[in-house]
């Protein structure tokens, strides 16, 4: 292993959010795509990039740099990184035309599913000696007609104050700053947990060599992540960020929302607070 003992490298991050992701897709509905639409789907994608081919004159070794580069993507399972960051900002745009409430965005790779279920008042799993200053995020959970939805699910996931996702990061414990706080009969929860710390997506594999030939930078802001249900409520994902913090208006997944965005106050004991409140809309009914 490279610099530090807690990188994570490319493999490590991507082999398990390669797992994480076939894991998913069991969870997940799967889409009924007829033959037309994948006929159309595919020959407009090849199109798209026949035409930069044509228009930018690519030559045969960028076409080989290119392919050598694909295969090695999928050596080192970054794919699920790769597309959540470079793809998901805009299939989650097309999925928010349809929804009111809360604004969402990206889910990214390293959600977990099954984590330990907290009361609606809780501290987020973490290390004795956790690093990162306090943040106590509180909010309500509400339907859009403003009806509070007791028993609601925050299913909460971050990484730590080094940028680290446990699951994903060796020297990370399981289940580390990630849980399930249900909400009070006023639909209230409080969670204790740290500012966690800017995101850099894995800088040792191929993902990282693209965005270094590139010229760009690997950074996301810090941000929470959260997927927010109820029963009879169609579920939202999404993150929220931090006023003021690096790499807020350039995030390498394109990912922010300005009303994704906290204010948190300073309090007396030194942590932060903040509070942010969620309103789902009615699920589908079919
Ligand atoms: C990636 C990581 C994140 O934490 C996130 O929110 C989105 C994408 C990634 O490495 O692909
Ligand atoms: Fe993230």
């Amino acid at each position: 292993m490279s610099a530090t003992q807690t990188s994570p490298s490319a493999a490590d991050a991507g082999a398990n959010a390669s797992d994480a992701f076939r894991a998913s897709v069991a969870r997940r509905p799967t889409a009924e795509t007829s033959q037309e639409r994948t006929d159309r789907l595919v020959r407009r994608t090849l199109d798209a990039i026949y035409e930069v081919i044509r228009t930018e004159e690519v030559s045969y070794p960028e076409f080989q740099a290119v392919k050598r580069w694909l295969m090695d993507v999928g050596e080192v399972g970054e794919w699920p990184l790769f597309l959540d960051v470079f793809v998901e900002h805009e299939i989650e745009k097309v999925a928010a035309r349809t929804q009111r409430g809360t604004t969402g965005t990206i889910e990214g790779p390293y959600y977990l599913p099954g984590q330990q279920r907290l009361p609606a008042t809780a501290t987020l799993p973490m290390r004795p000696d956790e690093q990162g200053d306090r943040l106590v995020f509180s909010g309500q959970v509400r339907a859009l007609d403003g009806t509070v939805l007791a028993g609601a699910e925050v299913d909460f996931w971050q990484a730590d104050a080094d940028g680290y996702y446990s699951g994903f990061a060796p020297n990370v414990p399981a289940g580390n700053l990630r849980g399930v706080i249900v909400t009070d009969t006023d639909g209230r929860f409080a969670i204790t947990t740290i500012k966690p710390a800017p995101y850099q997506i894995p800088t040792d594999g191929p993902t990282g060599a693209m965005i270094a030939a590139a010229g760009w930078h690997p950074w996301r802001p810090a941000h929470l992540h959260l997927m927010v249900r109820a029963e009879g409520h169609r579920q939202v994902t999404t993150q929220l960020y931090f006023d003021r913090g690096d790499w807020l208006d350039s995030d390498v997944a394109s990912a922010t929302k300005d009303d994704l965005v906290l204010a948190p106050q300073r309090q007396d004991d030194g942590g932060y607070a903040v509070t942010y409140d969620f309103e789902l809309e009615p699920a589908a009914t079919s």
